[in-house]
């Protein structure tokens, strides 16, 4: 069993990583992010409360977890003293013993948000100043936040050498869960640029956005929701405008954690998906949202894309390619049962069963975890050797 995994997202964020990371926190001593800023949105239930939050990790609604905000993020203080407020308010523990934020996250200013409403429009971004707090960062114009808080002692406390501090606790062989942002598909280098985040959504970016060496992550997990999803511009080769597409997102309720935007709805993309297996070497998947494909007569898988008369089964990132390319879909039926009281494999109907397989079988790695509803006792566990 592995001491240190990966969470990430296989698609274009919204994948559900809140659940699976809040579930996999019951035996993690760490929770780091990585990447990204308040541009993400975890929707977590908790002892029946539904708690979202953006730049906080996740591991901040149990009880002894020390939750890192890591070098790679860009922060926004007011949003975080917000955020630390909320989760406050709805009964949680918030204190520099369970939350620390690295002193070299760069910090959002409000320049940068109002630049990205400016300028960034046309990419559709969250509009939260991550993109030009990024570019501030690589030019050498940022501020970081151990500059920052010399001027804000709200936050000074809770600010850290957490590179230092995250070799410790492998050192001393912790749990740890790096938490990723966004997803695949959405990386500043992998993604489908330059409808992207600006920043290294995939397994990499642990490692420059926590300073920890390759060798740390002993697991690296994919969140693959079953069917898929997109907020903002960019190419989605299987998107649905039909009343398919509108029974995902109203029974999925795909609207934006974090601007509320209905997001766009379509059939699984395993060529994305295969591409995601690749780009962070993914050991198992974690497959969400089962449940809302209940009800559809027929479901659809895309194994390929066709473009010109050619056949293209690798994905690319070259938009020219993606937003012609006419996917390939294998059909398989679905079912009508609610399936989100099944507490395993076994009690799945035979369709469900199907496409799970078709989706292992085609990835060519084990689903480590099911999920077939928001709260936790609605996951079922198909592979414990990948887990904590
Ligand atoms: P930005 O990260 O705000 O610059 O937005 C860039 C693109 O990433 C836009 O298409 C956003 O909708 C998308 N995006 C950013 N964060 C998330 C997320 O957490 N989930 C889904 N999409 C996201």
């Amino acid at each position: 069993m592995p001491n240190t995994i990966a969470i990430v997202g296989m698609q274009f964020g919204d994948e559900g990583k809140g659940k699976i990371i809040d579930f996999l926190t019951e035996k993690a001593d760490v929770v780091a992010r990585y990447n990204g800023g308040n541009n993400a949105g975890h929707t977590i239930i908790a002892d029946g409360k539904k708690v979202a939050v953006h730049l906080i990790p996740s591991g901040i609604l149990r009880k002894n977890i020390l939750n890192i905000i890591g070098n790679g993020l860009v922060v926004d203080p007011k949003v975080l003293k917000q955020e630390m407020a909320n989760v406050k308010e709805q009964g949680f523990d918030i204190s520099p013993d369970n939350l620390v934020v690295s002193e070299n996250a760069h910090v959002i200013q409000e320049k940068h948000i109002e630049k990205d409403k400016e300028k960034n429009k046309h990419l559709g971004t969250t509009a939260r100043g991550i993109g030009p707090a990024y570019e501030d960062k690589a030019s050498r114009h940022g501020i970081r936040v151990s500059e920052y808080v010399k001027n804000d002692n709200e936050l000074a406390p809770f600010v850290k050498n957490t590179t230092q501090l995250i070799n410790k606790k492998l050192q001393e062989k912790k749990n740890i869960l790096f938490e990723g942002a966004q997803a695949t598909l959405l990386d500043i280098d992998h993604g489908t640029y330059p409808y992207v985040t600006s920043s290294n959504a995939t397994v990499g970016g642990i490692c420059t956005g926590l300073g920890v060496a390759p060798k740390h992550i002993q697991c690296s997990l994919g969140v693959l929701k079953a069917y898929i999803t997109r907020v903002g511009t960019g190419p989605l080769p299987t998107e649905l405008e039909d009343d398919n597409g509108k029974h995902m997102q109203d029974k999925g309720h795909e609207f934006g954690t974090t601007t509320g935007r209905p997001r766009r709805c379509g059939w699984l993309d395993l060529v994305m998906g295969k591409y995601a297996v690749m780009i962070n070497g993914l050991d198992a998947l974690l497959i969400t949202k089962l449940d809302v494909l209940s009800g559809l007569e027929k479901l659809k898988i895309c194994t390929a894309y066709k473009r010109n008369g050619e056949t293209i089964t690798e994905f690319t990132a070259d938009l020219n390619v993606l937003e012609n390319a006419e996917p390939v879909y294998e059909e398989l039926n679905g079912w009508q049962e609610d399936i989100t009281q099944c507490k395993s494999f076994d009690e799945l109907p035979d369709n469900a069963k199907t496409y799970v397989k078709k989706i292992e079988e085609f990835l060519g790695i084990p689903v480590a975890i099911l999920s077939v509803g928001p709260d936790r006792e609605q996951t079922m566990i198909m592979k414990e050797e990948f887990l904590f």
